[in-house]
């Protein structure tokens, strides 16, 4: 009910100032219907709506040079002589597109994109642009004719825009490309001006006219003669292999510009070929494609910090990120470390921050950029007690990481069963997080041996399972009997006993017993194993309770032993698994390429023999592509292990 508020008065205030930061630092995100459009907001029909003679188009991506090259054959399927005509290679900026008309040389309508048919008219704005020409130089242009280009704000103006903005206690805008459509919509051209937008120009459309260029490349040089701003970089080369070189000559230079630049633009030169080629869906040409570099370092807004549980019992700080694409992949939580770096990093909450995603670890928080900082943000006070169990925390001496020492602590025992069944570990496949977490809730499992106990009967009664699906995990879990020992031991999740460390003990001790009885010394003396490794295992297998689990999952018939590397068809050989593999789970897979004798790696190098790679195979797959690692799938492997048809 209108007159029954929902929330106090102070919290809509809190709320609406919160969508008008929003809305100034994303200005897309503004819709028409926004409650800020009411109280004294600018009224969205603002400028008036202007159709462009000729659609403003958009463009298509590719990530690597395979799209590229896909991108060329799918054109030559069409027209064959786009393969002779050479490309022209220009910066994209990343700003705000706008189509310039002249007629009769001088500039009389300026527009934004809007839906690309029709956008808004915002000619007085564009003519406070200082290098946007009033009137062109030069001769040979069309009586009539769209300038396509784009508007942007230099990075060191955004820089001391945002220093100002934030002096006066408005909010920063988030990156030069807002800030420029931001400007440009101004209802004031004074403020527009004083913003210090530029442009760059790149595209002509004059319908059924004359023009006094037929390729891209003289286009951009003759937009020149007439005084329009043209990016200086452009290219032209004869083919894709040579563009595929200069591309990567140009990929370093971008971020030493300063204008906002998001990759390049390859475009078929001969401009005869251009309305043979045509327009997909209405929005993109066939004949330009934007070649996009993932970016590696991406900036976004820290929004709390959360802190997980792990099952040696560390609190492993995280950070909970406004969702940022990294690398091409999408990011909304990054690892902060432990506490001691972030209160050196002085990273608060609030605070925009640099993520990066480099190679295949997991998204890290790089720091702050304390130049966004608006005095809102607030510092980070390290926990005390556990978030899990409430337990006093403990920090060994000469460790950065802080524990929680209660080894039945819930968020323990979660993370140490997730990692037992995890796809590195036993490879119980259909036994995710969710799964655990429900078998606890449950009191199904209290540990990784009751997992062994389950039956279909009591899997049936909870959400989610019907007789099937209880059956398959039920196998699953039983397959995972005879993983070798250096699984399970990596799977019991001792401390610093990672896969490798995992692999020397069993392959020095064969069985389970023989390393039980081991001392610290003789654990110590094996070649990669150093004394605070052993002095972990050695105190592990000490412990009563790790002894009573040992005991109990001999019982249900674990294998406790390490078959003896074999030499096979695979000997020398290196292989990297990703995706979902049609019918081999990843530990079977393993297991087949280690009986074989090859190795099985956790990251693509160039060492890597081949990718086997399944569904949703992620970034590995870009990886192995980049570096040319050849790319197998399950039937091949199963031929190259002797098991193949
Ligand atoms: S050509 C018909 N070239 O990128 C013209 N676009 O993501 C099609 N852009 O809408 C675009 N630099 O606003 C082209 N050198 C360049 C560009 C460029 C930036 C913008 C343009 C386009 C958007 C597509």
């Amino acid at each position: 009910m209108l007159d029954a508020p929902e929330m106090s008065d102070a919290e809509y205030d809190r709320l609406f100032r919160e969508l008008q930061e929003l809305e100034a630092a994303y200005p897309e995100l503004r819709t028409p219907d926004s409650p800020t459009h009411r109280i004294g907001a600018e009224p969205a029909e603002a400028f008036a709506k202007h159709r462009h003679r000729v659609p403003m188009l958009s463009l298509a991506n590719a990530f690597n040079e395979q799209e590229l090259e896909e991108w060329e054959a799918r054109n030559a399927r069409l027209v064959p002589e786009v393969r002779r005509s050479g490309y022209t290679i220009e910066v994209k900026i990343d700003g705000a597109a706008v189509s310039l008309t002249y007629e009769n040389g001088i500039f009389t309508v300026g527009a934004t994109r809007g839906n690309g048919i029709e956008g808004e008219n915002v000619t007085a704005n564009l003519r406070t642009v200082v290098d946007l020409p009033l009137a062109l130089q030069g001769e040979g242009w069309p009586p009539f004719m769209e300038v396509r280009g784009e508007v942007y704000l230099p990075k060191s103006r955004f820089a001391k825009l945002n220093q100002e903005r934030v002096a006066r206690g408005e909010p920063p805008f988030a990156n030069p490309r807002n800030a420029a459509a931001g400007s440009l919509r101004q209802l004031d051209p004074k403020i527009t001006r004083s913003r210090g937008l530029r442009i760059f120009c790149f595209h002509v459309e004059a319908p059924g006219q004359k023009l006094p260029f037929s390729t891209q490349y003289e286009l951009l040089q003759t937009l020149k003669t007439w005084g329009l701003p043209v990016e200086p970089h452009f290219r032209r080369v004869p083919d894709l292999a040579a563009a595929h070189k200069v591309i990567s000559q140009m990929e370093p230079l971008l971020e030493k510009l300063d204008y906002e630049a998001d990759g390049v633009v390859v475009k078929v030169d001969d401009l005869s070929l251009h309305s043979e080629l045509g327009v997909v869906g209405g929005r993109e040409p066939r004949w330009a494609i934007a070649r996009k570099f993932a970016p590696e370092v991406a900036v976004t807004r820290l929004l709390d910090i959360k802190i997980n549980v792990g099952r040696t019992g560390a609190l492993n700080p995280y950070a909970v990120l406004e969702p940022v694409e990294v690398t091409g992949v999408t990011v909304s939580q990054a690892t902060l470390h432990n506490f001691d770096l972030i209160a050196a990093k002085d990273i608060r909450i609030g605070d925009w921050v640099e993520v990066t995603r480099a190679g295949e670890v997991i998204p890290q928080v790089l720091g702050p950029v304390r130049e966004r900082r608006t005095g809102q943000e607030r510092p980070f006070v390290p926990p005390t007690r556990c978030p899990e169990c409430g337990s006093p925390v403990e920090r060994p001496a000469d460790e950065v990481m802080v524990y929680c020492p209660n080894v039945s602590c819930p968020g323990r025992v979660f993370e140490s069963i997730v990692h037992f069944a995890s796809g590195d570990a036993m490879d119980i496949r259909g036994l995710g997080a969710q799964r655990v977490a429900q078998l606890l809730e449950n009191g199904l499992i209290r540990d990784v041996a009751d997992l062994y106990e389950l039956k279909v009967e009591d899997l049936k009664k909870l959400e989610g399972f019907a007789e099937k699906s209880a059956r398959q995990l039920v196998d699953a879990i039983a397959a995972s009997k005879n993983r070798p020992l250096s699984t399970l031991l990596f799977a019991l999740g001792i401390r610093h006993v990672g896969s490798t460390v995992a692999k020397l003990l069993a392959r020095r001790f064969g069985s389970l017993q023989r390393l039980m009885e081991a001392g610290e010394e003789e654990i110590a003396a094996v070649e990669g194993v150093g004394p605070v490794i052993a002095q972990a295992v050695a105190a592990f297998f000490r412990d009563e309770k790790n002894r009573a689990l040992i005991r109990r999952l001999e019982a249900h018939g674990l294998n406790f032993t390490e078959p003896v590397a074999a030499a096979g068809p695979l000997t020398g050989q290196t292989y990297v698994i990703t995706g979902t593999l049609p019918t081999l789970s990843r530990a079977e897979a393993t297991e087949l390429i280690e009986a074989a004798g090859g190795r099985v790696a956790s990251s693509v190098s160039s060492k890597t023999t081949a990718l086997v790679a399944g569904e949703n195979p992620g970034s590995k797959l870009e990886r192995a592509k980049q570096l040319g690692v050849e790319i197998i799938d399950e039937a091949e492997l199963l031929r190259r292990v002797g098991r193949g048809s």
